[in-house]
């Protein structure tokens, strides 16, 4: 049994295999093919913290392939009047064939999944969100080829998604180049890294974005960080993604963001709303990428 609860938790081989199939899922879905190898497979999704395109990804998807699901939040839920997180584990692991939990700290979607007799899937911690980049990563080689070689440019905070482009970088065979104000770095012990060849630091986010492929960001203020907001925007000022970022980068490069999105804030309007982003084609195959991810937790290899 695997779990998906950061991005290194699977192999560069195995990725190759899920965006392949994430294509060939995309493509009978764009059909209208029904293809529904998950009848009678249940999804308990538990969010801690509010979604909307990794709860409608999940639901829609697992739906669209036959299953069905159930969504608990902590306010709804025992989860919220303090049942030990192992407990709710092994009460909602002996129910469903597979889980999802968004939440604060990765430690207790680990404890979660140590007590889990299904395969658990991160929904987003404080510290990773290797759904979004699993996402991203199809969206770049749907629109670009293979990543292999390519520089990726982080502009913004040193967050869960930072640190999840952070291991792609490691296990696919990029460069990732990362510019974040001063006291928001990237913490490669966090990140969880086995090596420092898969990144470079840079002060100036121009800087960071000369010659990238794949320009992306994300809000300056990630959920559960709210109190700090006022703080951030005056530390983040100059970490807006604008024209003259992306006129640094490669000619061709795309622009992502995860979403939900800031204009003003971390990406000018022109950015995100012009002909290099790919942030609406990126939200979609959240969807068709998390089918392959399901199919291969239940299924294993197909064909
Ligand atoms: N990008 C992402 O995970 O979006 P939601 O917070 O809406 O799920
Ligand atoms: N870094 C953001 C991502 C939201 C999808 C957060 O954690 O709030």
């Amino acid at each position: 049994m695997k779990h998906y609860l950061q991005f290194k938790d699977l192999r560069a081989e195995e990725y190759a295999y899920l965006f392949e199939r994430t294509r060939t899922i995309k493509t009978r879905f764009k059909n209208y093919e029904r293809y529904q190898p998950l009848v009678d497979r249940t999804l308990a999704m538990i969010f801690e913290k509010a979604s909307t395109r990794t709860r409608v990804s999940f639901e829609a998807g697992l739906y669209q392939m036959g299953g069905s699901v159930v969504h608990l939040t902590t306010g709804d839920s025992q989860l919220g009047r303090a049942e030990p997180i192992e407990d709710s584990a092994r009460v909602i692991s002996r129910m469903v064939d597979l889980v999802l939990i968004r939440t604060y700290e990765h430690t207790k979607i680990e404890a979660f999944a140590a007590h889990s007799r299904v395969p658990v899937i991160n929904g987003l911690t404080n510290e990773f969100h290797p759904c979004q980049i699993l996402a991203d990563v199809f969206t770049y080689i749907e629109h670009r080829g293979s990543i292999q070689g390519k520089v990726v440019a982080w502009v913004g905070d040193g967050n869960n998604m930072a640190n999840t482009w952070l291991q792609a970088a490691d296990i696919l065979g990029f460069t990732l180049h990362i510019s974040t104000p001063g006291g928001y770095e990237v913490d490669p012990k966090v990140a969880g890294i086995g090596s420092s060849n898969c990144y470079k630091v840079f002060a100036d986010p121009l800087a960071a974005c000369r010659g990238a492929n794949l320009v992306t960001t994300d809000v300056w203020t990630s959920m559960g960080y709210e109190s700090e907001n006022a703080v951030r925007m005056a530390a983040f000022a100059d970490w807006c993604v604008d024209a003259e970022m992306m006129a640094a980068a490669a000619p061709d490069a795309l622009f992502m963001h995860c979403l939900p999105a800031h204009r003003g804030e971390e990406v000018a309007a022109e950015v995100i709303d012009g002909p290099q982003s790919v942030v609406w084609d990126e939200a979609e195959n959240r969807m068709h990428a998390q089918k392959a991810l399901m199919e291969y937790l239940l299924l294993g290899r197909i064909g």
